[in-house]
């Protein structure tokens, strides 16, 4: 069994405070709302980890990720946080490639790698972004051009540390634009994933690894995203920042 997963990506939203309030929200939410079977993650700004990490730290299905790390170890590298201090602070996952890092950050391939790689080092479960633009899907390229993104991120890892990784398919068009793919255009490029890493990594593989959809969900539209065969959860923005919609998602699998 697959494990189902809802992550939310708060970005760069919430001043201390009010992420603090959040976090209490969804606890209390979540105490009534349970689902203990989903494992939610809370992907806060860097500076909310730490405190949001010892409150939630008693809870075993709730995790914390971080929005990103540095690909370097630790050093000289003004304003650059590591997996390894990362780590310290509870983090259990950490994003890679979202598309506004590939997109406002010039952020490529070969740099996504190396973040895979360290934040492995440091025992912190990578979630891979991957996802075509509107002119990708346009002309058709979609499936070709989300291939290139994995084998040039993750295609290089060892069997027994790809199968450590996540992969989240956030199509670019669908990200805050509240357009959604639609659950069939979600189930084929899930499919089409899983079908390459089978490729790659065999079956064993292909079948134990989480993909998750991010692009505009909403607690109206997860059930049927969910209930897609190779869709394994969410990676939730804008409808992460409210308690109830969260709540809401992770329960509509
Ligand atoms: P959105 O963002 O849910 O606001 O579209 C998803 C994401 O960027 O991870």
């Amino acid at each position: 069994m697959r494990k189902k997963i809802v992550a939310g990506n708060w970005k760069m939203n919430k001043s201390f405070e009010q992420g603090i309030n959040l976090v209490d929200d969804l606890i209390n939410s979540f105490a009534i709302h349970q689902c203990p079977e989903i494992l939610k993650i809370i992907i806060p700004p860097f500076i909310h980890l730490n405190e949001i990490g010892k409150k939630i730290s008693s809870i075993p299905d709730i995790e914390l990720g971080a929005q990103n790390c540095s690909n370097n170890d630790n050093g000289a590298f003004t304003g650059e946080i590591s997996a390894d201090m990362l780590s310290s602070c509870g983090v259990k996952y950490v994003l890679v490639g979202h598309s506004e890092r590939r997109i406002y950050f010039n952020e490529n391939s070969s740099l996504l790698s190396q973040k895979i790689i360290v934040s492995l080092k440091h025992n912190i479960t990578p979630i891979l972004c991957v996802g075509e633009n509107l002119e990708e899907r346009n002309s058709n390229k979609h499936l070709e051009a989300v291939k290139q993104q994995l084998k040039e991120a993750a295609f290089n890892l060892s069997p027994a540390d790809f199968s450590k990784i996540i992969i989240a398919y956030e199509p670019v068009w669908a990200i805050g634009t509240g357009v959604t793919a639609t659950s069939h255009q979600a189930q084929g490029m899930h499919n089409h994933i899983r079908t390459e890493i089978n490729k790659k990594y065999g079956k064993e593989i292909s079948e134990s690894i989480s993909i998750l959809y991010g692009g505009s969900c909403n607690p109206e539209n997860t059930k049927e995203l969910f209930s897609c065969i190779d869709v394994d959860g969410g990676l939730i923005g804008g409808s992460s920042l409210k308690a109830n919609d969260f709540v809401a998602i992770a329960n509509s699998f």
